[in-house]
């Protein structure tokens, strides 16, 4: 802590809501980057060289390089539930806490998921922009884009943790069959709240009409959805992934969407992001989202609301409430 304010020194590194940051700035001494530039590593190190703490979003990796010489660092907090950006072995080496924000965003996050299926599927988007370039001449019985149906279609879950679930629930309203893969299987009793059967990787895969992705990033999935997965689908299928980008092979994806071996894709999580690949951005059969399946007011609000509680609990020597375990 800093002697002379006795306040904490905390890094906010990237823009927040204002009124938010008044209330932190109160109890800390912050840095704050509300111009919300884009942080180099080097830069992102030297900023946390004299930090107690540093909240950050999953667009800032945080690797050993970063830790050692933040020497008075005791936590990252994470907006965000998935952390694939931080290196929870340095973190640990370096006597670090770390923390992300589940919960507050399940149910946003599983609206979004199945708004882009709905997108996807219905092809809401490929047929508006056909509207607006003046495709559209008269109203036709079959010579129109045929869509695929959602209801009563075949859903498979790919990771059924909170997101997951709220998907299932969602998707017994539309009278989906529901099958989900995951690294544990549900209680009995979860499973039937869920409406979902578990099922091995390669049945889901290959029943499944529509299948989404909500698992975490980790080394063990990095490109899991490749040639050979994608083969196994039904070429009346749809992906879509709100998951991270590096567990699908983008360029496999693009050629099976391209030679229509999928029906569709709907991607709101890029391996390069936000850098987006020209093989993804030629297709109609693809749509395509900035990463936004938490992108609400209300639950961006509640997320940086919960990272600060995270962060101001873990400096006051307590146990934040959403301590990642390494
Ligand atoms: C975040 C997300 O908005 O929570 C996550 O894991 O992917 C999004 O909800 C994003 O990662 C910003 O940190």
């Amino acid at each position: 802590m800093s002697e002379k304010t006795q306040k904490p020194k905390i890094l906010v590194a990237r823009s927040i809501f204002p009124d938010i940051l008044e209330r932190l700035q109160e109890v800390a001494e912050v840095e704050s980057n509300q111009s919300d530039r884009i942080w180099e590593p080097e830069a992102l190190r030297q900023a946390l060289v004299d930090k107690d703490a540093a909240i950050i979003t999953g667009s800032e990796p945080i690797g050993e390089a970063h830790l050692k010489t933040a020497t008075h660092l005791k936590i990252i907090s994470n907006i965000a539930v998935g952390y694939n950006n931080l290196d929870l072995a340095a973190l640990k080496a370096a006597n670090i806490l770390a923390t992300n924000t589940p919960d507050v965003l399940t149910e946003t996050t599983a609206d979004f998921g199945f708004a882009l299926l709905m997108a996807t599927a219905r092809r809401v988007t490929e047929t508006e922009h056909w509207l607006r370039a003046a495709h559209w001449k008269k109203f036709s019985i079959c010579d129109t884009p045929l869509a695929m149906d959602i209801h009563h279609s075949n859903l498979g879950i790919m990771g059924m943790g909170r997101i997951g679930q709220a998907i299932a629930k969602r998707a017994s309203g539309f009278s989906m069959n529901v099958m989900y893969h995951n690294r544990s299987r549900l209680s009995p009793d979860l499973e039937q709240e869920c409406g979902a059967r578990y099922v091995d990787r390669d049945t889901l895969l290959k029943e499944s009409d529509h299948i989404i992705l909500v698992m975490p990033y980790t080394p063990e999935n990095h490109h899991l959805f490749g040639e050979k997965e994608l083969s196994l689908m039904k070429p009346t299928a749809t992906l879509i992934n709100i998951a991270r980008g590096g567990i699908v092979d983008e360029l496999a994806l693009a050629k099976a969407l391209k030679e229509k071996r999928i029906f569709a894709a709907g991607i709101d999580v890029f391996e390069g992001e936000p850098t987006v690949r020209p093989e993804l951005l030629a297709l109609s059969n693809v749509v395509l989202s900035p990463h936004i399946a938490s992108a609400t007011e209300k639950t961006r609000r509640a997320m940086i609301e919960l990272a600060i509680k995270n962060c101001l609990a873990g400096l006051a020597g307590q146990t934040p409430p959403n301590l990642i375990a390494y």
